[in-house]
């Protein structure tokens, strides 16, 4: 297969071509390439022809979107408008990668692949944005929905808290944002099981389980020998950031699992995570 690849250099791009090492490659990123450049994306897609194009890029900062929701429009929601029409010229299919963050998260129970949408910060909203496009101007395409995403290497989660624990020995974390903490190898394995099978559609790929961040943070502390740092419980009244995270937004897998791709325990990915992969 032919596999061009957008976001190469980001969390999920690197273990995408560590995953897909056998297939015929190519990728862009920052600053060579940057998917809000229209006829640069699509060049290089009817360049290298693709039988799919990944896209990955993204702008995920999701505080960053906040403070300026029109840079995070242009980047994922347009970017990923420009990817989609290259795809079109070039007759080749899509996978989107898409969040968590696109639903409200003032559900009960996982959100399902078929749950309507309802963003409610910018970022969510320029994934939602993308979401449309991709649908709109494509018949062959996944749209592959993820949380939490962490990597070697990447800026996320668990390195934030490794950090500040050796900074300030305790940490304030909380307890009522819940979803599902995805390593992005397995994610990356998901995707290429899902890439070979061609049921588009609307996928929820996580690691299986959800926790709130408190219980992330308590996980990571404790699989390091760490579990004597003193992590404080509060809510998200009590922390002040730029973007509002949905609350309870984990993401239920079933149409992917109906295909017999299910990812393993999220405690059991972090346990490999922090052994160092
Ligand atoms: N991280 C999460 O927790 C999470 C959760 C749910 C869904 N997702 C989605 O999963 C995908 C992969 O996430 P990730 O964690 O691998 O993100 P990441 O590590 O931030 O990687 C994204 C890559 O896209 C690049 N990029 C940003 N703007 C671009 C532009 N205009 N043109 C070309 N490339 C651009 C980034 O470059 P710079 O680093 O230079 O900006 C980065 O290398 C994204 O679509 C994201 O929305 C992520």
């Amino acid at each position: 297969m032919r596999i061009f690849l957008t976001g190469c250099k980001g969390q999920l791009g690197r273990a995408l071509i560590q995953v897909l090492a056998e297939e015929t490659l190519a990728g862009c990123d920052l600053p060579e390439l940057d998917i809000t450049d229209r006829e640069a994306i699509r060049r290089a897609i009817l360049t290298f022809r693709p039988d799919v194009v990944v896209h990955a890029a993204a702008w995920t900062d999701v505080d960053g979107c906040a403070r300026e929701p029109e840079r995070a429009f242009r980047v994922n929601a347009l970017g990923t408008q420009n990817v989609a029409l290259a795809c079109a010229e070039a007759g080749a299919a899509m996978l989107y990668i898409s969040t968590n963050e696109v639903f409200d998260g003032t559900a009960t129970e996982p959100y399902r692949e078929w749950d309507p949408i309802h963003p409610i910060n910018p970022y969510g909203r320029s994934k939602a944005a993308g979401e449309w496009f991709v649908s709109h101007l494509l018949t062959r395409f996944y749209i592959v929905r993820t949380a939490w995403l962490y990597a070697p290497g990447g800026r996320n989660f668990p390195h934030r808290i490794l950090q500040l624990a050796e900074e300030r020995g305790t940490l304030r974390v909380v307890t009522d944002e819940i979803s599902n903490p995805t390593y992005a190898p397995d994610l990356a394995l998901a995707i290429a099981a899902l890439l070979r099978t061609n049921a588009y559609g609307i996928y929820h790929l996580t690691n299986s389980g959800y926790c709130s961040r408190y219980d992330f943070a308590r996980a990571i502390l404790r699989l390091v020998g760490r579990e004597h740092i003193l992590v404080e419980p509060i809510t998200l009244d009590q922390f002040r950031r730029d973007s509002t995270p949905p609350r309870f937004a984990p993401l239920a897998n079933t149409a992917a699992a109906a295909l017999g791709i299910v990812l393993r325990p999220w405690e059991e990915a972090l346990a490999e995570f922090l052994r160092g992969g």
